[in-house]
């Protein structure tokens, strides 16, 4: 069996800013992180904001220089001008936020600005700007204005914008943020098909559902370090000091559930549609059932048990420990 090839392979990579305050001291962006990613992956970058998402994902994407460690993407090492200057016609990178498009311009005229940019040849660009719309679904659109579009249409043609290249890695920031959920959906299914079709994407997110239904592996960080990897059952399984219990009570214990909150166990109860109510959290050491069991029991517990933490959880607990 071939031995897996890393596209990204990231070593103790760091990063300071001056701070914007003369005399103080420097800003730790990155601190220290460490991560690789196979061939065809879809690689997550989990962290709160600050955590340092951006600037590690700026450094793979060559945007911006490590102050100290080193990065290799797909061999190149991003310190070396010459392989940064061949390696970025093999990647691209979409950031959040509204810049990069010309709004007065169509879908179509962006990606054939965009592609001359590239230097595609006019006989080529044709074909390959109808096959980009086709591919982010924006082919009926495709001659309408920018500014015309949806924000899920303006998020879908930054991508199709980045994939103008062909590019064998793929980073998007926080691709969704700010997406009504149905857009964020398409977003996804888009991501999904890329893959689909080879291209390795890293992505970062705050939205662990995303992580979840998109991410073969990750990373999560917190205040520049990593305080998670791998696979989502791997962060699970990592966490065992988290147990979730679950309580199923046959009266409204909402006055339990106010007792949690105000231990800091974050707790909300739901009524079930058989005139139950099921209570959810996560504890932190091994206090066993028998506390909960006395908390619940005015409320005519009905049920109790310790269930898998979900990704969320397990991120809350890595995060807010660190
Ligand atoms: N150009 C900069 N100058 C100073 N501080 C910065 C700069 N860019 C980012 N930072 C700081 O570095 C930290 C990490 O930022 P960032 O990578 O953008 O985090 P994230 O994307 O996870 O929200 C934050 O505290 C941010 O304020
Ligand atoms: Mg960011």
């Amino acid at each position: 069996m071939a031995s897996p090839e890393y596209v990204i392979a990231a070593e103790d990579l760091r990063r300071t800013f001056k701070s914007f305050v003369p005399g103080s001291p420097e800003k730790v962006a990155v601190d220290g992180i460490s991560f690789k990613v196979g061939r065809g992956e879809i690689y997550g970058i989990l962290g709160p904001n600050g955590a340092g998402k951006t600037t590690t994902i700026k450094i793979l994407s060559t945007l911006l220089s490590p102050t100290s460690g080193k990065a290799y993407v797909l061999g190149a090492d991003v310190d070396d001008e010459k392989a940064v200057r061949a390696l970025r016609r093999r990647i691209n990178m979409v950031s959040g936020g509204e810049k990069g498009l010309y709004y007065r311009l169509s879908g179509r005229q962006n990606l054939e600005f965009f592609s001359d940019l590239h230097g595609i040849p006019k006989r080529e660009q044709k074909r390959r700007v109808s096959g980009l719309l086709e591919t982010v679904g924006l082919s009926e659109a495709a001659d309408v204005k920018v500014e015309n579009y949806s924000r899920g249409m303006k998020q879908r043609i930054h991508i199709a914008r980045a994939l103008i290249n062909d590019p064998e890695i793929l980073f998007l920031d926080e691709p969704t943020i700010g997406l009504d959920p149905e857009m964020s959906r398409e977003v996804r299914g888009l991501i999904r098909r890329l893959s689909d079709g080879g291209t390795t994407i890293i992505l970062t997110t705050h939205y662990m559902f995303e992580a979840e239904e998109l991410c073969d592996e990750m990373i999560i960080i917190s205040r520049g370090r990593v305080v998670g990897r791998g696979t989502v059952s791997e962060i699970k399984e990592a966490i065992s000091d988290v147990s979730c219990i679950r309580v199923v009570t046959e009266e409204d214990p909402s006055a339990a559930v106010e007792a949690l909150a105000a231990e800091g166990l974050d707790a909300s109860s739901t009524a079930l549609l058989n005139g139950r109510f099921a209570v959810r959290f996560a504890t932190r050491g091994d206090d066993g059932l028998g506390r909960y069991e006395r908390m619940f029991s005015p409320f005519r517990v009905k049920s109790i048990g310790i269930e898998e933490p979900t990704l969320e959880e397990a991120y809350l607990s890595l995060v807010g420990g660190s």
